[in-house]
């Protein structure tokens, strides 16, 4: 074998390892490929070329080789054609020239917006976010909120359980985000000021006004001489942040295990302007959150001392601020993302 045999070997060689891997450009490459190998001025007419003045004994042989060669080069060229058909999609996605689809920014979902509007409300007075778990035991759900073992209270909340074995702790998905305010009071000192936003999860069937999982939020007030006052003007400071000036409020006697005294907070409807609607079930009031004084109790279960500390609390639901804020009329479209329903948010961040 002379010289230019080995040559075209090597062309061979390096065709038949020649891989189209790069997906970006392959329609380029292809060319290119196609331009170095069977081009006017590619390899294979210059070997051609080459070929005229080689010894006629040796042509035999050499022209063998060459046709071997441009074979080489036409089947792979047709191969890398296959391989392109076969992923048609991905390269017309890479098509520059096709038009494009309009980039669809996301948005926060009204619920997000809702907790983070809250917490910015609370963080301006000087609340900090706590946060905890999700699965929780007896004692921070329930015990340490002054929930007595066999009290009719425990039966407010259908709680999903996780473990319930007898004799063992019993473990459950946090049917509030009160439990929060057991492991802040328990590991820190007062003055304690924090705001406990979360999931929370009840055996409830799911329904336009009642869901298995909802979100809460909880504020935690605790210090020396906080009184029912500071309680009620947080919560009219609240109140007008949250759904503007004119919202007037309203606390009703009411009673939670955790708290006392308790009260349930109503603001001034405003979509009627108090005259009564069918929103406000013609009452002029909303019913918005649950409130009241920590119970010395629940101090003392977490190991702060009564006599010297008082503390308030409060809690809500989110999904409700938000219902009263955007008069969302079903609980379920929270949950189910229906980018009709999400769309309407868009411009709210
Ligand atoms: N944990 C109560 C619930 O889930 C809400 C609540 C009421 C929280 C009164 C409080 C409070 O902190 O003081 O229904």
């Amino acid at each position: 074998m002379n010289e230019l045999t080995n040559r075209i070997q090597a062309y061979i060689e390096d065709i038949q390892a020649t891989q189209i891997e790069n997906i970006q450009d392959r329609a380029a490459r292809i060319e290119a490929f196609r331009v170095k190998y069977l081009g006017k001025k590619g390899i294979v007419s210059d070997l051609f070329e080459q070929f005229k003045s080689v010894p006629n004994e040796e042509k035999k042989e050499l022209g063998k080789a060459l046709n071997l060669l441009k074979v080489a080069a036409m089947n792979k060229i047709e191969e890398f054609k296959a391989f392109v058909e076969e992923h048609q999609e991905q390269t017309s996605s890479n098509d520059l020239t096709m038009p494009t689809e309009f980039a669809q920014p996301g948005s926060r979902h009204v619920l997000s917006v809702v907790m983070n509007e809250i917490i910015d409300i609370f963080s301006r007075i000087g609340f900090t976010v706590a946060e905890s778990v999700e699965i929780e035991d007896d004692w921070h759900l329930f015990s340490a909120l002054n929930f007595p073992p066999d009290h009719p209270a425990r039966d407010m909340q259908d709680t999903f359980f996780v473990e319930k074995e007898e004799g063992r702790q019993e473990v459950a998905l946090r049917t509030h985000t009160s439990s929060v305010q057991v492991r802040v009071m328990e590991n820190n000192k007062p003055p304690i000021r924090i705001i406990a936003p979360g999931r929370v999860f009840r055996n409830e069937a799911i329904s336009a006004r009642a869901h298995c999982i909802f979100h809460q939020v909880e504020a935690l007030y605790v210090d020396k001489n906080v009184s029912f006052a500071d309680l009620k003007q947080t919560l009219l400071y609240f109140a007008k942040e949250m759904f503007g000036e004119q919202t007037q409020i309203r606390l009703r006697p009411s009673y939670f295990p955790f708290t006392e005294p308790s009260a349930e907070m109503d603001i001034s409807c405003g979509i009627c302007g108090g005259k009564g609607c069918n929103i406000c079930k013609g009452t002029g009031w909303l019913e918005i959150l649950g409130c009241g004084m920590v119970d010395p109790n629940v101090l003392k279960a977490c190991g702060i001392d009564p006599n010297e500390y008082t503390g308030f609390a409060l809690g809500m639901g989110v999904e409700r601020m938000a219902m009263l804020k955007y008069q969302v009329r079903d609980l379920r479209l929270y949950f189910e993302n229906d980018l009709r329903f999400l769309k309407q948010f868009d411009a709210i961040v």
